[in-house]
């Protein structure tokens, strides 16, 4: 399989989680692409209309994407515990992979307004409502931790890339001084494997 990737992005992350914590790794091969709305890349706008990352070509030659549909395509490919629980927990997981993609889109448009965009054509109102959803996420994350019990499923690996993130992009955010307990969490689970070999680079 080909994945299109970029090390810092945190939807990428998610797949590369997948993709450890299943054994799928030694059968993809990452391929670190540079592309944004602004700089499109040829290889991958032959894959994918919307010229995204992350993108996977399977070994039948299909092209999924986004990290959701990828994520759940490669959790068919192993017999290990299952990522996406089957039954009533699966909606209980994909609305966990919903919130977390959501607090992430947050957290990277105010990386593209903040880090892209001219400084003459910052809107800092539209960056605030973007931290109102990341904040408001965040809490409900740390609301829901103490329910999670160790398993590191779909929902657990979005929260990881969330708070990796907003380490790696947003320093200054203190989400663990209100949110103790998330903290305590986030330390646990960045001794795995799969989440140290993944840390996002600039
Ligand atoms: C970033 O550099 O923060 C980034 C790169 C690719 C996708 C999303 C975010």
């Amino acid at each position: 399989m080909r994945f299109w990737q970029n090390p810092a992005s945190p939807f990428a992350r998610k797949v590369r989680i997948v993709a450890r914590e299943t054994g799928l790794e030694p059968r993809i091969e990452e391929i670190a692409t540079m592309v944004s709305p602004v700089a499109p890349n040829a290889d991958l706008a032959a894959q994918n209309p919307l010229v995204k990352i992350p993108a996977l070509q399977t070994d039948d030659g299909a092209v999924l994407y986004d990290s959701a549909v990828i994520c759940e395509y490669l959790d068919t490919l192993h017999i290990g515990t299952r990522l996406f629980p089957a039954g009533k927990s699966r909606w209980d997981a994909l609305r966990l992979q919903a919130l977390c993609d959501g607090i992430l889109e947050a957290a990277v448009l105010c990386r593209y307004e903040t880090a892209v965009r001219p400084a003459e054509l910052r809107w800092s109102g539209w960056i605030d409502g973007q931290f109102v959803k990341i904040r408001n996420g965040l809490d409900a994350l740390a609301k829901e931790e103490p329910t999670w019990n160790r398993y590191f499923g779909i929902g657990q690996i979005g929260a990881a890339c969330v708070l990796g993130y907003l380490d790696f992009r947003f320093p200054d955010e203190a989400w663990r001084a209100s949110r103790p307990q998330l903290a305590a969490w986030f330390e646990m689970i960045s001794k795995r494997p799969s989440v140290i070999a993944t840390t996002p680079v600039a």
